[in-house]
C-alpha cells in the first residue's frame, strides 16, 4: 500500500509486487497472481475504481512476463495512492491453475478480491449456502467463499455507511480453519484490510522520513503501538481500542506472511496477532481486535529486523541450498554465540533460563517436530537422556496428535521448527498447552507463531534458510538441543567430564565442518557414479541413525530417487533382503560405541556382494579395506559426530539433484513452510 506525495509509476508498483513474490516463492510456487487498480486510474484520478487481476500457473517469472507482455495497462501511468495484492499459491484445494490461484474474487467485476494463506475447513458449508443465494463459483478453492461471503454481506447491508473492516470482521466470524487474509475492494477504493488467525501476517512500515534519509529514526505519530520496548505517547488515539500509525502523509505499508518479502523496503515491522484487523485508509494504519474483551487494550510493537538483504541472496553459489550447506561453519557459531563460555564452561540459553528450575523438576521431556526438525530431535535424544537424566520422547507432530498422546502438567514439551509456522507442530503445541505442560520452542524465525505461542524457547540464529531442503537449520537445531543438555547438567558432578568433552568439541566444530566441506569434490565424483540409480539406502546406528534418516530425506526430496534411512540393527530383520551387487548402499561407521556392531553390518553387506560407500573416521583402515568407496571424516565427540556426518549426505543430495537436472531449491510438490495440516 502506498500513499505518496511523489507518484510512483505502475511499472514500479508491479516490480515491487513481483519482487516480493519472488522472495516468497520458497513457500509454494505452483501459481501466482496480482490485483492492481484498473486502467483509468492515473495521477489524481480516483473516479475509476476498477480492479484488474493477472493470474498465471507456474512460477512467478511466468506471471511477470504476463504483466509486461500482455498487459493493456499504461505502465508509465503515475499513481499517488495505490494498493496492490500479490500471492503465490501452493495448492491445497484444487489443482494448480490460473483460475485456482489468488487473488480470488467475489464476482466477474472484481468487486471484492482477497489473497489467502492457510486453509478454510468449513468452506463446503459456506459454499453450499452461498450457492443457494445465487452465487456462482468459478474455482475449486476453499478461499473463494471468502470474497463471495463479503459481497453477500455487502449486498445485504442494512447500514449504507458500513465500513470495509466491519464487513471483513463479519466474514471471519464465519470462518473455521487458518488464515492470513488481505482484502481490496472497488467499493472502498484505496482502503486495505488485513487479518489473520493461525497463519502468520506482518506489516512493514516505511515512512516519508525514511524515504528522504535512511538515518533518521521513524517518529510514528502513533497511539499505543510500541517501537521496540519503548512506548510512545498515546496522544493521538482515536478510541480506546484502536491503535494507529501514520499521519496520512507519504507512507508505504507492506503486508506479508514473511519478512523476507519486504525486507528490502523496510526493516520496521509489526506482527499481527490472531483476530487482529488491520486497516489502512487515507494512508493511516489502525489495528483493532474483534470480540474485544472488556479492559483489553492491545499493543503491537514495531520491531526493527536485523535481517540483511545479502543474507537472503544466493551469493556466488548456484543454489540457496548449496550456499546454506557451505554456511554451516558460521551458522553453528551463530547458534553458540553468547551462549557457551569456553573459559568458564558455562552454557546459558537466555530464553530458557528463567524456566530452568521448572524444567529440572519435570517428569519427562517430549521433543516434537516434523521432517528434518524431527530428525534433529532423534539425533540428540541419547545425549539429552544422558545429560538431563530424564526420559526423552521424540515425536512426529502429526503422529503425536493422531495418537492423542497423554500429556501432563509436569511434562516439558519442546517444539522444533525452522519456520516456526509448521501447522502440525503448531497444533501439537496448542494440544500440549491445553494440557498444562510447559512449552519451549526451538525455531529459526523470530516472531513466528511457535515463538510467540510457547512459554519459552531458543532461537537458533542460523539466518534465513531459503532452500526448501533444510540443511543449516538442522545442524543449528542439533547444536541448540545439545546446548540445552549442557545447561541442564551444569551442577551434576558426575557429568562434568562429559560436559567438558562436549564443550571442547563445540570449540573446534566450525573448523571440523570446514574440513568436511573440503570433501565436496570427492563427493561430487561419487554422485557422478550414482546419479542414474533408482534407489539409495543409507545405513547406520546409535548417534548416526538420525543422520541416515536425514540423509535419505534430503536425497528423496530433491533428487526424487527412492531413498531409505535404515537402522543397521534392523538389517537382519528385513532390509538385508534388498542387498545385492546392484543396490547402492551408504553406510555410516564411526569410531563410537556402535563401531563393532556397525562392522558386523558391513560384513553382512559385503557377504551379499553389496558394494558399500562408507562414511567413516579418518584413516580407519579396517573399514576402508571393505569399502567400495569411502568418505573419511574428522573424528569428534560421539554425540556431535552427527553434525559432521550429515554434511556429506547434504552435499551428495545436492550434486545428485543437479546431475539429474532438477531445480534444487524448488523440489516438486514441496513448500518451505507447511502451514496446512
Ligand atoms: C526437509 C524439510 C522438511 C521440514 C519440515 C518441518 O528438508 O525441510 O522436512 O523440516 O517441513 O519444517 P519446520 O522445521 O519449518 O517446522
Amino acid at each position: 500500500y502506498l500513499n505518496y506525495q511523489v507518484p510512483r509509476t505502475r511499472k514500479e508498483i508491479f516490480e515491487t509486487l513481483v519482487k516480493g513474490l519472488q522472495r516468497l516463492e520458497y513457500r509454494g510456487y505452483d501459481s501466482a497472481g496480482v490485483a492492481v487498480d484498473g486502467p483509468n486510474k492515473t495521477s489524481t484520478d480516483s473516479n475509476n475504481n476498477s480492479i484488474r487481476l493477472f493470474k498465471k500457473k507456474g512460477k512467478v517469472k511466468a506471471l511477470d512476463e504476463e504483466l509486461y507482455k500482455k498487459n493493456s495497462l499504461d505502465l508509465e501511468a503515475e499513481l499517488y495512492t495505490h494498493f496492490g495484492l500479490a500471492h503465490t499459491r501452493w495448492a491445497t484445494h484444487g489443482e494448480p491453475s490460473a483460475l485456482n490461484s489468488h487473488p480470488q474474487r467475489s464476482d466477474k467485476n472484481n468487486e471484492f478480491v482477497v489473497i489467502h494463506n492457510g486453509i478454510i475447513t468449513n468452506y463446503k458449508e459456506l459454499k453450499e449456502y452461498l450457492i443457494t443465494k445465487g452465487y456462482e463459483f468459478e474455482s475449486e478453492t476453499d478461499t473463494e467463499v471468502i470474497p463471495k461471503l463479503l459481497k453477500y454481506l455487502y449486498d445485504n447491508r442494512e447500514d449504507d455507511q458500513v465500513t470495509f473492516s466491519t464487513l471483513v470482521e463479519r466474514v471471519i466470524q464465519q470462518l473455521e480453519g487458518a488464515f492470513a487474509l488481505v482484502f481490496k475492494s472497488q467499493h472502498y477504493p484505496g482502503d486495505a484490510v488485513a487479518t489473520r488467525r493461525g497463519s502468520p501476517l506482518l506489516i512493514g512500515v516505511r515512512s516519508e522520513h525514511e524515504l528522504q534519509t535512511e538515518q533518521i529514526p521513524v517518529q510514528y505519530n502513533c497511539g499505543h503501538i510500541k517501537e521496540g520496548v519503548q512506548e510512545k505517547n498515546s496522544h493521538n488515539r482515536s478510541d480506546s481500542t484502536i491503535n494507529s500509525v501514520g499521519d496520512g502523509r507519504a507512507v508505504e505499508y507492506y503486508f506479508a506472511s514473511d519478512a523476507s518479502a519486504i525486507i528490502e523496503h523496510t526493516n520496521k515491522v509489526l506482527y499481527l496477532e490472531d483476530d487482529d484487523i488491520a486497516v489502512v485508509t487515507g494512508g493511516k494504519l489502525s489495528i483493532h481486535r474483534i470480540n474485544r474483551q472488556a479492559g483489553e487494550d492491545p499493543v503491537r510493537a514495531i520491531q526493527t529486523l536485523q535481517m540483511e538483504m545479502q543474507q537472503i541472496m544466493k551469493g556466488n553459489f548456484d543454489a540457496f541450498m548449496q550456499k546454506e550447506i557451505f554456511e554451516q561453519p558460521e551458522s553453528v557459531v551463530n547458534t553458540m554465540r553468547g551462549r557457551i563460555c569456553f573459559e568458564t564452561n558455562k552454557v546459558i540459553l537466555g530464553g530458557l533460563k528463567d524456566h530452568l528450575k521448572e524444567i529440572k523438576r519435570c517428569r519427562r521431556l517430549i521433543v516434537i517436530g516434523c521432517g528434518t526438525s524431527f530428525h534433529a530431535a532423534v539425533a540428540t535424544r541419547q545425549i539429552l537422556e544422558e545429560l538431563t537424566e530424564l526420559p526423552v520422547m521424540v515425536e512426529l507432530a502429526s503422529d503425536f496428535l493422531d495418537r492423542n498422546t497423554p500429556v501432563f502438567r509436569d511434562d516439558v514439551c519442546f517444539f522444533i521448527s525452522q519456520s516456526g509456522e509448521t501447522a502440525d507442530t503448531l497444533m501439537a503445541l496448542r494440544y500440549c498447552k491445553e494440557r498444562g505442560a510447559l512449552t519451549a520452542g526451538i525455531t529459526n524465525t523470530v516472531g513466528s507463531s511457535i515463538c510467540r505461542e510457547t512459554d519459552c524457547g531458543v532461537h537458533i540464529n542460523a539466518g534465513p534458510e531459503i532452500g526448501v531442503a533444510s540443511t543449516k537449520a538442522y545442524t543449528s537445531q542439533f547444536v541448540a538441543l545439545v546446548m540445552f543438555g549442557l545447561m541442564m547438567s551444569e551442577d551434576r558432578l558426575s557429568l562434568q567430564k562429559r560436559r567438558l568433552e562436549i564443550i571442547e568439541g563445540f570449540k573446534v566444530l566450525p573448523d571440523l565442518i570446514k574440513n568436511v566441506l573440503s570433501l565436496d569434490k570427492k563427493i561430487k565424483e561419487i554422485a557422478q557414479e550414482l546419479f542414474q540409480q533408482k534407489s539409495l539406502l543409507v545405513m547406520g546406528r546409535g548417534y548416526n541413525y538420525a543422520t541416515c534418516l536425514e540423509g535419505a530425506l534430503k536425497i528423496k526430496e530433491i533428487t526424487y530417487m527412492h531413498s531409505e534411512g535404515i537402522l543397521a540393527g534392523e538389517l537382519k530383520h528385513g532390509p538385508l533382503a534388498l542387498i545385492d551387487k546392484h543396490m547402492p548402499v551408504i553406510m555410516i561407521i564411526m569410531r563410537d560405541a556402535c563401531y563393532v556392531k556397525c562392522q558386523n553390518a558391513l560384513q553382512q553387506v559385503t557377504a551379499r556382494s553389496g558394494r558399500p560407500i562408507i562414511i567413516c573416521s579418518q584413516d580407519d583402515m579396517d573399514v576402508v579395506k571393505n569399502a567400495y568407496q569411502t568418505i573419511e571424516l574428522p573424528q569428534t565427540v560421539d554425540c556431535l559426530q552427527g553434525i559432521l556426518s550429515v554434511i556429506p549426505l547434504q552435499l551428495l543430495s545436492f550434486h545428485l539433484a543437479v546431475m539429474r537436472g532438477y531445480d534444487v531449491d524448488c523440489p516438486r510438490n514441496l513448500a518451505k513452510s507447511v502451514t496446512v495440516e
